[in-house]
């Protein structure tokens, strides 16, 4: 039986924070044990230039990501876990996609047109600060999943058109080349919970309402206490539905903590007392990954180790298929 390719790509350019752990790290690692599963998972270095020119930002949130995932017990052995610029083969089948690639498409992705469309709200020209890279992210992300034939491909909503797009891209070149690559298929869990973040908006770096996963347990608890909740006082009964409190409680607890929470609600628990036990709930989760955690990131080597480790699985997998696209298109030494 051949196993199912799942891939995944994260961009480098933040600190993880629970909306990326509940969301993605957490499935994505119990999906490394799987035997049955092939993944690859990879640290998306370089889209992260695409939105951050800062070159310590890059290296320490490539460092940072790669250590939160080791921490929470990613299994390098059955999974292939790399750095996307450790794999140049990406980057070269990026160009030779990017020639099969309507720009007409390239003008539909939701990221460009946000992007555009700000610029003209303020009165600016169009393309004001808008770079080739932002433009061709899409074909960038096709060569990505595309390289390794992954078929399922987990990503948050915002994603599943960059998805939607590499399988156009691949078609496209299947059509006109050689039968290559596999086509993608975005997977958009709808059991896995969006997390708010501290303001009650979605969890995210760009509202600036997150909560990092491995702060000591002091800010940690200080973080919790920031979440809005509304006025009502200690012993009137509270509302699960529109509380951010009881929404993340419930992606960290089993069924029989949800209830008790639930009855907590009801009975009118105090605010300062629901997020005291939120935090225990979230600590006792992520306090033992929080000092491998440490661990980790006091010994760079290690992590460089383990990324070197899943580069080169990776490559002998893109070169040996890379091999095969350049022939497609001609590339190749002259013929006697
Ligand atoms: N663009 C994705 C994001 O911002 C990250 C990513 C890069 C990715 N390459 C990928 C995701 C390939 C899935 C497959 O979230």
């Amino acid at each position: 039986m051949t196993k199912e390719r799942v891939l995944t790509g994260i961009t480098t350019t933040g600190t993880p924070h629970l909306g990326n752990y509940v969301g993605a790290i957490k499935p994505a690692i119990e999906a490394s044990k799987h035997s049955d599963i092939d993944s690859f998972f990879f640290l998306a270095d370089y889209h992260a230039l695409i939105k951050c020119h800062d070159p310590v930002q890059v290296r320490q949130s490539t460092k940072e990501i790669a250590a939160t995932w080791l921490a929470l017990g990613l299994d390098t052995d059955n999974s292939t876990f790399y750095r996307q610029s450790d794999v140049p083969e990406i980057t070269e089948l990026s160009w030779i996609l990017t020639c099969m690639t309507a720009k007409g498409l390239m003008n539909r992705a939701h990221a460009y047109k946000a992007a555009a469309q700000a610029n003209i709200d303020e009165g600016e020209d169009a393309d004001k600060a808008i770079t080739m890279g932002l433009f061709s992210y899409p074909v960038l992300m096709a060569a990505d999943i595309l390289m390794f034939n992954g078929k399922k491909i987990p990503v948050g909503k915002d994603q599943i058109q960059h998805v939607e797009m590499a399988r156009d891209i691949a078609q496209r070149f299947n059509h006109h080349f050689d039968d290559l690559f596999v086509l993608p298929e975005a997977e958009v869990g709808d059991d896995v919970a969006v997390l708010n973040g501290l303001d009650g908006r979605k969890m995210s770096k760009s509202y600036n309402n997150t909560i990092p996963l491995f702060l000591t347990e002091k800010k940690l608890q200080k973080h919790i206490n920031k979440i809005k909740t509304n006025l009502l006082e200690p012993g009137e009964p509270k509302n699960t539905e529109d509380s951010t409190v009881f929404q993340i409680w419930q992606a960290f607890a089993t069924e029989q903590q949800t209830q008790y929470m639930r009855d907590q609600f009801a009975n009118g628990i105090a605010w300062g007392q629901a997020k005291k036990e939120l935090f225990a709930l979230i600590n006792d989760e992520i306090g033992p990954a929080r000092e491998r955690y440490e661990e980790l990131m006091a010994d760079g080597d290690f992590i460089e180790k383990e990324l070197q480790k899943g580069g080169e699985r990776a490559r002998e997998y893109a070169s040996a298929l890379l091999k095969k696209v350049r022939a497609a298109v001609g590339i190749a030494p002259i013929l006697k």
